[in-house]
């Protein structure tokens, strides 16, 4: 009887955990829907970029007018994502990404008006620059082990999903360049689940240069600086 009742209590205690393991693998998808906290995305949903105007002329210093780069090394932010803008303003101020100037510009900001300002430039509309053509789509782009597209979506305008990864389209080749290098050599590795370090570590530099003309030239945008 004593060892019935011990067998049945293991027993329910086996199902206990069984069912909670259940619990975690059917949620964890969801749970990671983004690389940022419901509470970080409420920041977005609370933005108003309006308020971010003042703070934004600052940033068009190095980032230009309405966050359109003029120079090859520094990123747009105009039409950039939102959600990704501000991850990577609260990966300079906590230091989890280098980068130079940033990291002190960051750490005078407030969550809230990070926010404020990811909204804003992402609201911005990075112009083309004419009609460019567009090279052969490199191979990496749709095929092997990261297809890029898989994330930053086939018109390279990026994709809301559990990476919540960046557009690429029409960004400066420079900076796209030192970008794929950073991820290349891990000093760059504010990446979730180091998808971008997986993905630069077989490239070449000749590769990561054709894929910098492509999504350059997928965003209509001409290069910045002469090779
Ligand atoms: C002194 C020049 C300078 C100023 C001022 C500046 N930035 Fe930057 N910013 C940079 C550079 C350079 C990078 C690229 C850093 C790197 O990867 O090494 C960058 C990167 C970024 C990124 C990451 C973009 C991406 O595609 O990953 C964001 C977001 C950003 N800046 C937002 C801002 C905002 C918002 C302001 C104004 C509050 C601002 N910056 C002011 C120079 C500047
Ligand atoms: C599994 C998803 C995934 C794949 C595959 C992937 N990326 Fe990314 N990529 C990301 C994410 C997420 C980030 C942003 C990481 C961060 O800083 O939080 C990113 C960032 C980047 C950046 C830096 C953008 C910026 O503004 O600083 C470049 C450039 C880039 N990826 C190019 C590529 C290329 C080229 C490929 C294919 C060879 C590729 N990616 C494959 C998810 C992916």
């Amino acid at each position: 009887m004593i060892m019935y009742s011990l067998s049945q209590k293991t027993g329910a205690a086996l199902v206990a955990i069984g069912l909670a393991l259940a619990l975690v693998v059917a949620v964890s998808p969801t749970a990671f829907a983004s690389p940022l906290s419901p509470e970080q995305l409420g920041l977005i949903d609370a933005a108003d970029p309006a308020r971010a105007d003042g703070k934004a002329k600052k940033c068009a210093k190095c980032h230009g007018d309405d966050g359109v780069s003029d120079d090859p090394e520094v990123p747009h932010l105009a039409g950039q994502r939102s959600s990704y803008l501000l991850k990577q303003l609260l990966d300079f101020k906590a230091d989890s990404r280098e980068g130079g100037r940033m990291n002190k510009t960051a750490r005078k900001l407030g969550e809230q008006e990070m926010a404020d300002l990811a909204v804003r430039f992402s609201n911005t509309v990075l112009p083309t620059s004419g009609a460019v053509t567009v090279p052969a789509e490199p191979p990496q782009v749709a095929a092997g082990d990261a297809p890029c597209a898989d994330c930053h979506g086939n018109d390279g305008k990026g994709k809301r999903d559990k990476y919540d990864a960046p557009a690429l389209a029409g960004m400066p080749f420079d900076y796209f360049v030192m970008s794929m290098q950073g991820f290349r050599d891990a000093s760059r590795s504010n990446d979730a689940d180091a998808v971008m370090r997986e993905a630069a570590k077989p490239l070449s530099d000749a590769q990561i240069a054709d894929l910098a003309a492509y999504y350059l030239a997928l965003g209509q945008r001409e290069r910045l600086s002469p090779p």
